[in-house]
């Protein structure tokens, strides 16, 4: 027997404590969905980590944008613990450049990374040298809120940090490629200059950082295979235990 909302949401006890209000949902034909399914897929199946940028400047209103939806995010227990930091000043991008540049020299050249990972990455071809971060127009740096930093400066705890930093990342990816614009997520680790250069709070740690602008003409990827969905996709139809 199929199962019934006995408990339905919200409870009038719940709806009398706390406002809410209808869902905003466009329901589409399945047919509408499925089309829309596909060609969405489609599209992100074209986006491609982009590590050679054109100077052409970005309106900030576009990064705004970028941002607003990234922060719509799903968020445990909705506390959006999360911080965009967006710069396109030559100075400050020359400063993230150069300390991002060192930590990154002490990774390839210091063997901070282990054998296993640089092999990991050698198909990319990644390396120390980070001129894309001076010439993109702009980098947006994604902090996570380790905390909740009250006005009253008492602090509080943020639930799921990374997990919902994780998901913004991806809708912030999204968006910038949606738009026609192109990004890297870049983590040259250790990242804690990020927090000083930009002037961070403590409660704060950077997640990761993202230059964002118009490839290079001719930009070359590597040829890299994502993997096919009976790889990523399992459908469980009884249960198994
Ligand atoms: C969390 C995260 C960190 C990454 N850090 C770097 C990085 O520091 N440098 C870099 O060149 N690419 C970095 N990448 C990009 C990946 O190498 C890239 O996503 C992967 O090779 C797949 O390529 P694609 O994005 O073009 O599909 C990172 C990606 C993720 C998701």
């Amino acid at each position: 027997m199929a199962a019934e909302y006995e408990h339905p949401y919200p409870s009038p006890e719940l709806a009398a404590a706390h406002p809410f209000v209808p869902l905003d949902f466009e329901h589409r034909s399945s047919a509408e969905i499925a089309a829309r399914a596909g060609a969405f897929a489609d599209e992100m199946d074209r986006r491609r980590s982009v590590r050679m940028f054109t100077d052409t400047p970005v309106d900030k209103a576009v990064i705004a944008a970028a941002v607003r939806a990234a922060s719509t995010a799903p968020s445990g227990a909705h506390k959006q613990p999360w911080t965009f930091v967006a710069t396109q000043a030559p100075a400050v991008k020359r400063a993230i450049r150069n300390a991002a540049e060192e930590e990154e020299r002490v990774n390839y050249l210091g063997n901070r990374m282990n054998d296993e990972w640089q092999h990991a990455l050698a198909p990319l071809g990644t390396d120390h040298h980070k001129e894309f971060l001076e010439i993109a127009p702009w980098i947006v740096v994604l902090f996570e809120q380790r905390y909740e930093l009250r006005p009253e400066g008492e602090r509080g705890k943020n639930y799921y940090v990374k997990e919902s930093c994780g998901i913004a990342a991806g809708i912030f990816v999204t968006a910038i490629h949606t738009m026609g614009l192109a990004t890297l997520p870049h983590t040259p680790s250790p990242m804690a200059f990020l927090t000083r250069v930009l002037g961070r709070l403590d409660n704060e740690r950077p997640f990761v950082m993202f230059p964002v602008g118009y490839p290079l003409d001719g930009v070359l990827v590597p040829d890299i295979k994502r993997k096919p969905l009976s790889d990523v996709l399992v459908v469980v139809d009884e249960p198994c235990a």
